[in-house]
C-alpha cells in the first residue's frame, strides 16, 4: 500500500462486511473468513476502497460478536488469527484495505475480566474494571439507578453476591469502567496488535458510551430509547470521552499509511458529532442523521447542507451511509422512514419494486456527495430487507428482550445470495445451510445472476463507483434552482446530480451527456423526463 496517496479516506468508498452473512466456506452455515478472503476479487471489481468488517473475534456470540470474550483471538467460527492476517494480506494485494471493528464499550460476560471480577466478589479492585454497585431499597433489590438497556429492561443484573453490574446493552455485555486505567491501557495495546497485524484502521461500536457521568446519576424520566438512538443522557456522549480518542489518534499516527478510527457515535446533535472528528480525535463518524432522513428533497438538501457544514467546521469529511447491520434496509426503509426513526424498528412490507427504485436513487445520490460513503453488503444487489423471519428464527437479542418496539435487526442480516437457484444461493456449499433462511425469490437477486447484466443494481453500484473515481475531485458541492420535489448540484463545474423525489415524473432541459441514472430516463430535442425516484448524473 502506498504511503504517497493523500488521505486516501477522506473520499473512500467503505464496503461493510457481515461476516457471519458474508460466504460460508465451510459449510456450517455462518460466514467465515476464509469466506471473505475467496470474496475479495469480487469487491476489488465492485470498486471499493476498503472493507469494514463487523467483530470476528472470540465470543459467545450473545450480539453477534459484539459480546467480545477475547479481542485478540479470532472465534473459531470465524477461523483463526492466521485467516485474519492472511484476510489483511490478500485485500492489499488487490489495492483493498481493511478496517476492522473495536468493541469498548463493554465485553462478554465470558472475558477473563468480568469472570475474575465475579469470582473475587464485592469490593475486589478487579470488580473496578466494570461497573458494579450495591442496589437500592432495603435489601438492596432494587437496580443502583434508573437507566434501562438499549435491548429492552433494566440496564442493571444483580449476581449471585447481591451487587450489580452495569450492561447498557444484554446483560451478557457489560460496560468497562473507563476510569480505570487497567481498561485504557488494555484498549492501547489491543489496538497496537491490530496495527501491527496490518489492519487499516477501526470502526469503534458506541464510540459515545465509553464515559458515564460521574456517579451515575438517574435519568430522572422515562425514557422511550430505541436502538442506540438515544439523545442526550447521563450515559452517552460525556465530554470525556474525547481524551480517550486523542489518545487513539497518537497511536494511530505512529503507524505508516494513515491509518484511521470511525466513529459509532449517536450524539443528539451534527456538531457534538464533529467533536469525535476533531483534528486531534478520529478520522470519521457515521452520519446517522442523514440516514435517518425522510426521502423529500426540501429535508435532504437541509440535512446535506448541515452535515457538510458540521463536518467542514472541524475540517473533517463528511461520510453518507444508508444501510448498516443495525437498521432496516433503505430499500424498505426509505419508503416508510420517518424523520429520527431509524434502527432496529419493525419493517413493513413494501412494494419491492418501488422500494428499489427508490433505493436506486437514493444510492446513485449518495455517491456523487463530497465525502466519504459507507455501503453495507447487500446493497449492490438491491437487496431487500427480509420482513417475514418468524420469531424462532430471529437472533437478535434485543428482539427476544423487548416489547416489540424495537429489535428488528435480523432482516438485514440474511446471508448473501451469491449464485444459483436455490438457497443457500452460494453462500455456502450447495445443500448446505445458512443461519438465517433466505427468502426463495433471491434467484433473480444473487450477484451471478446480475453480474454484467445492464441495468442491474450490481451493474449500477460498479458503473457508480469506477464514475466516481474519475469524476470527482474536489469536494465543492453547488445547488442549483429546480422544480418543487427535485434536488440538482453540482460539483467541480464539469458535473451535475439531478435528483426527481417529487412523486411524478419531471421534464428538464438536458444540461450535458448522461453519464448514468438509476432508472431508464427519455431524451429528446434537449428534454428529459426523468421518472419519479430516479437519480441522474451528468457530465456538463
Ligand atoms: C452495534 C450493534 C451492537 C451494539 C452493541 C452497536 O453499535 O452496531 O450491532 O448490538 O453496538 O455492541
Ligand atoms: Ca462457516
Amino acid at each position: 500500500m502506498s504511503d504517497l496517496v493523500p488521505a486516501w479516506w477522506r473520499d473512500a468508498v467503505i464496503y461493510q462486511i457481515y461476516p457471519r452473512s458474508f460466504a460460508d466456506a465451510n459449510g456450517d452455515g455462518i460466514g467465515d473468513l476464509p469466506g471473505i478472503r475467496s470474496r475479495l476479487p469480487y469487491l476489488r471489481d465492485l470498486g471499493v476502497d476498503a472493507v469494514w468488517l463487523s467483530p470476528f473475534y472470540l465470543s459467545p456470540q450473545a450480539d453477534a460478536g459484539y459480546d467480545v470474550a477475547d479481542y485478540r483471538t479470532v472465534d473459531p467460527l470465524f477461523g483463526s488469527v492466521e485467516d485474519a492476517r492472511g484476510l489483511v494480506a490478500d485485500a492489499h494485494d488487490l489495492g483493498l484495505r481493511m478496517i476492522v471493528d473495536l468493541v469498548p464499550n463493554h465485553s462478554s460476560d465470558q472475558h477473563v475480566w468480568f469472570q475474575q471480577a465475579l469470582a473475587e466478589g464485592p469490593g475486589s479492585p478487579l470488580r473496578a474494571r466494570y461497573h458494579f454497585r450495591d442496589g437500592r431499597g432495603p435489601q438492596g433489590e432494587l437496580p443502583p439507578n434508573d437507566w434501562p438497556s438499549i435491548f429492552g429492561g433494566p440496564a442493571w443484573t444483580r449476581v449471585a453476591d447481591g451487587q450489580w453490574y452495569l450492561h447498557l446493552f444484554a446483560p451478557e455485555q457489560p460496560d468497562f469502567n473507563w476510569e480505570h486505567p487497567a481498561v485504557a491501557d488494555e484498549f492501547r495495546t489491543i489496538l497496537r496488535f491490530w496495527l501491527d497485524l496490518g489492519v487499516d484502521g477501526f470502526r469503534i461500536d458506541v464510540a459515545h458510551g465509553l464515559v458515564k457521568e460521574s456517579g451515575l446519576p438517574d435519568i430522572g424520566h422515562d425514557t422511550s430509547w430505541h436502538l442506540l438512538d438515544v439523545g442526550e443522557s447521563p450515559c452517552f456522549d460525556r465530554d470525556g470521552v474525547h481524551d480517550i480518542y486523542r489518545s487513539w489518534r497518537a497511536i494511530l499516527d505512529e503507524y505508516p499509511g494513515e491509518r484511521i478510527a470511525v466513529a459509532e457515535a449517536w450524539a443528539p446533535t451534527l456538531s457534538r458529532v464533529a467533536a469525535y472528528v476533531r483534528p486531534d480525535e478520529l478520522h470519521q463518524a457515521f452520519n446517522f442523521s442523514y440516514l435517518g432522513t425522510a426521502w423529500e428533497a426540501g429535508a435532504q438538501r437541509a440535512m446535506i447542507d448541515a452535515s457538510l457544514a458540521a463536518m467542514s467546521a472541524v475540517g473533517a469529511p463528511t461520510t453518507w451511509t444508508l444501510s448498516n447491520h443495525d437498521v432496516v434496509r433503505h430499500t424498505n426503509r426509505l419508503m416508510q422512514a420517518h424523520e429520527g426513526e431509524v434502527a432496529g424498528k419493525r419493517p413493513a412490507a413494501v412494494d419491492e419494486a418501488a422500494g428499489l427504485r427508490r433505493a436506486r436513487a437514493a444510492s446513485l445520490l449518495l455517491l456523487a456527495l463530497p465525502g466519504s460513503a459507507y455501503l453495507y453488503q447487500g446493497e449492490e444487489l438491491g437487496l431487500p430487507e427480509v420482513v417475514d423471519l418468524p420469531p424462532e428464527v430471529r437472533q437478535d437479542p434485543a428482539f427476544h428482550r423487548a416489547t416489540g418496539q424495537d429489535g428488528y435487526r435480523d432482516g438485514c442480516r440474511v446471508p448473501i445470495p451469491w449464485s444459483g437457484t436455490q438457497a443457500p444461493y452460494g453462500f455456502g456449499p450447495e445443500g448446505g445451510p445458512s443461519w438465517l433462511p433466505q427468502p426463495d425469490s433471491w434467484a433473480g437477486l444473487s450477484v451471478a445472476a446480475q453480474d454484467g447484466v445492464p441495468g442491474s443494481t450490481l451493474t449500477l453500484y460498479r458503473d457508480a463507483l469506477a464514475l466516481r473515481r474519475k469524476v470527482f475531485a474536489g469536494d465543492d458541492l453547488t445547488w442549483l434552482d429546480s422544480p418543487a420535489g427535485v434536488l440538482a448540484f453540482e460539483r467541480g463545474g464539469d458535473f451535475r446530480c439531478t435528483v426527481n423525489m417529487s412523486g411524478a415524473p419531471v421534464t428538464l432541459p438536458v444540461p450535458g451527456s448522461q453519464l448514468i441514472a438509476s432508472g431508464p430516463i427519455t431524451v429528446e430535442d434537449g428534454v428529459a423526463v426523468i421518472p419519479a425516484d430516479t437519480t441522474v448524473w451528468w457530465s456538463l
